[in-house]
């Protein structure tokens, strides 16, 4: 415009406007922090891709009691379960004919960094725990290594005495795994698998040690539970301070334990302990010696009774830890 305005969209605006606005792609964009990669040899550019949508909106909030840290002056459900939402691919794109080549369906939407070699390859970790590697050419499965833990960061490649290695960290990568997704925290992603640097050589013989049975914990056991509608709320609203790293609706995907299965939920001097007190502090757990003490039993509340429901669906015989 003449006026340097922007062109603005009408229907862009969710203000005033009745319900959610839905907006695609969603908060995280359709593409993080986790590296793509070009081949100068097939020309072709391969991204990992966010496929998701957020809804956002300002109806009925309440602008003088903002839920903490997430309170960000609008209503968000950052990953709704709608169709075609929620998805991850590793994408082959040609940028000059602007044409997707190939594309491989992920396993949950927080998809690994990517290496593409002169030798032919991409190489790409998943959630899930493998390590693949495709034809860069038709995105054909050629190997894949199951590494015990997710596998975000993206692979390096380098040449050390005419060996030719491939190095990876495990982990899953922080926030982007573990905030949103209902759909990560369903995968192996727990918190206390142990994440590594992986390296890789054609003549490699090493394998992991078998996965110790000691870090899978059992669901907890609360029997005089009884959950409060009131405590509830305000739990749930103080949790926001939480789940950058224990997960939406305490459903965590790695960034930091299962609070569902944590025994310190049941006891309230040894939740304050590691809450306000920050026992924790050097193991990555921050200290909230702010909060006071009705949201911190508000917050226990309300973990006891995500627990309450994890153990419900483990009943029914559900293995798929879905959102609740
Ligand atoms: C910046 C990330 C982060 C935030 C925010 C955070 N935590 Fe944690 N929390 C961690 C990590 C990492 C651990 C695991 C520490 C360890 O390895 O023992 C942890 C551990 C815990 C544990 C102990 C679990 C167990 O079984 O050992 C509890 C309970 C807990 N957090 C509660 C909370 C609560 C309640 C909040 C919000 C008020 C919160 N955390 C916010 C990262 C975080």
């Amino acid at each position: 415009m003449k006026s340097g305005r922007p062109v603005e969209n009408p229907g862009l605006r969710y203000h005033g406007k009745p319900g959610q606005f839905e907006l695609w792609p969603g908060v995280r964009g359709a593409h993080s922090w986790l590296p793509q990669s070009f081949s100068p040899d097939t020309g072709l550019l391969y991204i990992p891709v966010i496929e998701g949508a957020s809804r956002i909106g300002d109806d009925g909030l309440d602008l003088a009691n903002l839920p903490p840290a997430l309170g960000s002056g609008v209503m968000m459900d950052p990953d709704p379960d709608l169709p075609g939402a929620r998805r991850g691919f590793l994408k082959a794109w040609d940028p000059i004919a602007q044409k997707e080549r190939w594309r491989v369906a992920l396993p949950g939407n927080w998809p690994g960094g990517v290496l593409s070699t002169a030798g032919g390859l991409v190489f790409q970790g998943r959630l899930d725990g493998f390590l693949v590697a495709y034809d860069a050419t038709s995105g054909k499965e050629l190997w894949r290594f199951a590494a015990g833990a997710p596998v975000v960061a993206p692979p390096i490649s380098y040449r050390l005495g005419g060996t030719q290695y491939v190095t990876v960290l495990t982990g899953n990568g922080a926030g982007g795994g573990g905030l949103f997704s209902p759909e990560n925290a369903k995968l192996e992603t727990d918190y206390y698998l142990p994440r590594r640097v992986l390296t890789f050589a054609l003549t490699g013989k090493a394998s992991l040690p078998p996965r110790d049975p000691a870090l899978t914990r059992a669901p907890l056991a609360d029997p005089g539970f009884v959950p409060d509608p009131k405590l509830l709320e305000a739990g749930g609203r103080a949790f926001g301070q939480c789940m950058t790293c224990h997960g939406m609706q305490a459903l965590a995907a790695g960034s930091g334990p299962n609070l569902r299965t944590s025994p310190i939920i049941l006891d309230a001097a040894a939740f304050r302990t590691v809450v306000k007190e920050g026992a924790l502090v050097p193991a990555g757990m921050p200290r909230f010696d702010r909060i006071d003490d009705a949201s911190l039993e508000a917050i226990r509340h309300y973990l006891r009774f995500r627990a309450q429901q994890y153990v419900a669906k483990k009943r029914e015989g559900s293995t798929a830890r879905r959102p609740l």
